[in-house]
């Protein structure tokens, strides 16, 4: 096993008020990852500092055994567009563009392949997604399901080695969370590393190892393996993950 992620002493204060307390752990490559906590717990800004979208006042955060927190602002913006995927609540795609033409900007702004390669990858990423349909949609006309898997393309379109998310499923209905579940499920299968923050029980389940902060504090951690999609297992990893989460009183 590859680490992919380690995270030493990262600690984070907002003025006076400090939000991480020397939180430490590691991440090996391929592994999917659920950050739980009660809300103000510290999830939003441990995902964020530990993906280069904001700064931790101390600590190293070691990807591939280089500190991304020792980088100028523009290396981290380049090692996110390489290295990192997001997605959030919302999709933040832009409005007066297409879905395609959402998806791809990232790839011609990194500038790797050319534009015949990315509209390749594109169109994969569309069909495995399934919204190949509305691909050259006004982003006004497509469901809130369409929109994410869209920035799920977004996300992956340069190939990342993670893929981060905060509350992805946090706007949609519980059959079109399942069906993007199945999807960072399915990409993560196919060996890209997944980091999400998350409230919900179902959500985290998917993953193979769930972090549960408790005030800025890694209080403690539970590892339920891969998920293989059986219903029956399904069942089971909630239900082992919702009777651990009924101790520390979530
Ligand atoms: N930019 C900021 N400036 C000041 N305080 C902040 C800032 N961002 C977060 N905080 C504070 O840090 C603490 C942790 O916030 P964070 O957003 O990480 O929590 P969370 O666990 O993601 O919560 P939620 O589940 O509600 O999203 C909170 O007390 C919050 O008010
Ligand atoms: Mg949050």
């Amino acid at each position: 096993m590859e680490t992919i992620l380690k995270v030493q002493d990262l600690c984070k204060s907002f003025g006076e008020t400090r939000v991480l307390n020397n939180v430490n752990f590691e991440v090996e490559k391929g592994e999917f990852i659920a950050i739980m906590g009660q809300s103000g717990s510290g999830k939003s800004t441990l995902l964020y500092s530990i993906s280069g979208m904001d700064r931790p006042t101390s600590g190293n955060i070691l990807l591939f055994g280089n500190d991304i927190a020792k980088l100028n602002d523009e290396k981290i913006s380049e090692v996110r567009l390489k290295q990192m995927g997001f997605i959030f609540q919302h999709s933040y795609l832009l409005k007066n563009l297409s879905i395609k033409d959402n998806i791809v900007l990232p790839g011609f702004k990194l500038n790797k392949l050319s534009r015949e390669g990315v509209n390749q990858n594109v169109d994969a990423l569309l069909a495995k997604t399934g919204i190949e349909n509305v691909a050259g949609h006004d982003i006004k006309k497509v469901s809130g399901g369409q929109l994410q898997r869209a920035a799920i393309c977004r996300a992956l379109i340069n190939q990342p080695d993670i893929l981060f998310g905060d509350e992805p499923t946090g706007a949609l209905n519980s059959s079109t969370s399942r069906e993007i579940l199945d999807i960072i499920n399915r990409v993560n299968n196919e060996g890209t590393t997944v980091i999400l923050v998350t409230h919900d029980v179902k959500v985290a389940a998917r993953a193979d190892r769930i972090i549960f902060l408790l005030d800025g504090n890694i209080h403690d951690k539970l590892t339920l393996g891969k998920y293989d999609g059986d219903k029956e297992n399904t069942y089971l990893r909630e239900k082992t993950l919702y009777e651990w989460l009924e101790t520390k009183g979530f």
